[in-house]
């Protein structure tokens, strides 16, 4: 029996969606083992790894031993690194359930916030002989941030603790005190053993004093409610579907409220609308369909609608066009999260280049308390304000899971680093407009008589950077061009003045120069800038502010012994003793450039010459 098939089969049974939730030897693959074994069927989900499985076990799973059934999913975990969440579905005479099983490692924090936002209910598993750990703690804060209704609380490997009733309760307590402030709706307790089967289908005699449901009753007695979301109607276009020259139809999930055949719609960015004609379903057409029902829509009239839209009603005030807006966020990276640097924000189909831009604060794991933070490593928790570099149509995440989540991309290599959840819009997104100016940066250039351009030099501190960038401007200025040199050392006592040499603080000085930088190509100048710019993203930032032959690197290459030998402000001294910390190159990162438009060679070079090679440069790009 396929997938089709078991959501087709006897459809009028409750569905429950399980997220599971545990840490490493909490035994969450013992329980899944034991849940898929000793239930009515059982089939494996459409990931490839799982799919060997299901053909090795499938629905014979009763032949094969529960052992060999956890070792299964363990052994598929530990190669399942690429899984973002696999889904497991069995049921008994009174559900279905679908469970999203997510890897326990602390690093998989990501599987639970970027898979699970629309779970029914989370099973938090807790080894009663370790209690609450800090990874506990972790998943329950996320499970209540993407609003899942009921907690089951499965206190697991009660036979390794003598069926103790006194573990049990100390637990139950702990975690009570624990979510007081969550808005879960229902939180079961259960002592359990997942690998003998206390108390998984039926109640078991060793635990008399526990005198509720089985885990499984528990599951199956859930009330499920509709959550409080939007009810007007969206829909994020995932694709176009042109199966034949006359048919266009728009494919997507439904992300709120109910579409009807007539419906009148519209998307944000259209002025005009139309109604619906048709609604496909999995199984053909239907007259309506619902939240989270995967459809294709066909209308009366053609909008210019394309992937990554939003077809919706026009009475739907919720969804709003903005680029800036406040959002929960998981971290998910080795490398820390840093605010203003450049990473790509992914809704739906779109794929949109921001930044965060302030941290709110962030959560400390253990004591749920609001704590003050410059930066987010792994597995943190945070509350910021996001700022977009073009508009897009939004939610708030308690109204609308799909267009309210998002997560964060790295762009240098693609991995999902972040998952955020969208508190509102900020109103500074939609009051502030950009004005067209009637002089702008043609006319001035014109009036210079010249090019303008930014070069950007970068390089350890005391490679020479300002030395070479110095005799420039001194060369370009007897010809007659206008310019203006940005130096590290001087926007430091400045602008940037409140700027230390944190990894945070050094994005956010590069932030700001690169900005300035732009308005004085903007002003019509050739501009140079002088800072060591120590980090690979942040010289793209300042690289895509600009357009295309607007923006040199020159990377000023001289080896950290060479600096350290001349030391002209004698810092590479003091920062080898240890009385200035942070410093580039010694106990600060120095990423060298990839694709520097030029580099210079400081050793078979003085400053005068590598000076010359630059004008010789300039004019091979007819900016001089
Ligand atoms: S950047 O890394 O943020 O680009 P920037 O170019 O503005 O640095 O400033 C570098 C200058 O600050 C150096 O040339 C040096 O004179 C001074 N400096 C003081 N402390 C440090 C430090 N910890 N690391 C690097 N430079 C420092």
């Amino acid at each position: 029996m396929d997938l089709e098939k078991f959501f087709q089969h006897q459809n009028n049974k409750k569905q429950v969606k399980i997220l599971t939730c545990g840490s490493v030897d909490d035994g969450k693959s013992t329980l899944l083992g034991r849940l898929l074994y000793d239930s009515q069927n059982v089939f494996v989900d459409q990931m490839d790894q799982v799919k060997i499985e299901s053909e090795k076990y499938g629905t014979q799973g009763k032949d094969i031993d529960l052992a060999l059934l956890i070792d299964g999913l363990q052994a598929e975990r530990e190669q399942g690194i690429t899984i973002d969440v696999a889904y497991r579905f069995f049921e008994t005479s009174k559900c279905k359930f679908i469970v999203a099983d997510t890897p326990g490692h602390e690093q998989y924090t990501r599987n639970m916030a970027t898979g699970a936002s629309n779970s029914d209910v989370a099973i938090i598993l807790i080894d009663a002989q370790k209690g609450v750990l800090e990874q506990t703690k972790r998943h329950s804060f996320i499970v209540n941030l993407l609003g899942i209704q009921h907690v089951v609380v499965a206190i697991n490997k009660m036979d390794l603790v003598n069926y103790d009733e006194n573990i049990f309760h100390k637990i139950v307590t702990e975690y009570t005190e624990l979510i007081k402030n969550f808005h879960f709706i229902s939180t079961n307790y259960i002592p359990l053993s997942a690998l003998k089967g206390d108390n998984v289908f039926s109640t078991f005699e060793n635990t008399k004093w526990y005198t509720g449901p089985s885990l499984i009753e528990t599951l199956e007695n859930i009330q499920i409610e509709e959550e409080d979301l939007d009810n007007s109607f969206s829909m994020p276009v995932q694709w176009v579907n042109r199966s034949s020259s006359d048919f266009r139809g728009y494919a997507g999930t439904i992300s709120s409220g109910k579409i009807s055949k007539g419906d009148v719609i519209t998307t944000p960015s259209s002025n005009s609308q139309t109604s619906i004609k048709n609604i496909y379903g999995p199984n053909g057409e239907l007259d309506e369909a619902f939240t989270n029902q995967a459809v294709t829509l066909t209308l009366q009239d053609e909008l210019d609608i394309s992937r990554g839209d939003i077809i919706l009603t026009q009475d739907n005030k919720k969804i709003l066009k903005a680029d800036q807006f406040a959002a929960h966020l998981v971290w998910m990276d080795q490398d820390s999260m840093l605010p203003e640097r450049n990473y790509i924000f992914r809704f739906n189909n779109n794929f949109i280049n921001g930044q965060i831009t302030d941290l709110v604060h962030s959560i400390n794991i253990n004591s749920y308390e609001e704590i003050a933070t410059k930066k987010l490593n792994l597995n943190d928790i945070a509350y910021c304000k996001i700022a977009l570099n073009k508009m897009h149509s939004i939610a708030p995440y308690k109204n609308n899971h799909q267009l309210g989540s998002f997560v964060i991309i790295d762009p240098y290599n693609n991995k999902t680093i972040g998952a955020g959840m969208i508190d509102h819009a900020l109103r500074r997104s939609t009051n502030i407009s950009w004005h067209e100016m009637s002089i702008n940066k043609n006319t001035r250039s014109k009036l210079n008589g010249q090019q303008p351009c930014v070069i950007w030099f970068t390089g350890l501190s005391g490679s020479g950077k300002s030395t070479i960038a110095n005799i420039l401007e001194q060369k370009l200025h007897t010809m007659n061009k206008r310019t203006y040199l940005l130096d590290g050392d001087n926007v430091r006592h400045g602008l940037n003045k409140d700027l230390g040499f944190t990894d945070t603080d050094r994005v956010e000085n590069i932030r700001r120069v690169a900005e300035v930088s732009k308005l004085m190509l903007d002003a019509g100048l050739i501009t140079l800038v002088s800072f060591i710019s120590p980090f690979r993203s942040e010289r793209k930032m300042a690289r895509d502010l600009l357009e295309e032959g607007e923006f040199f690197e020159v990377f000023v290459s001289t080896s950290l012994e060479e600096c350290e030998k001349r030391d002209p402000k004698g810092l590479y001294k003091k920062a080898r003793s240890g009385e200035l910390k942070n410093f580039t190159g010694i106990d600060s990162t120095y990423e060298i450039p990839e694709n520097a438009d030029l580099v210079l060679d400081t050793k078979t070079n003085n400053a005068e010459e590598l000076a010359d090679q630059i004008i010789n440069f300039l004019e091979s790009k007819k900016i001089i």
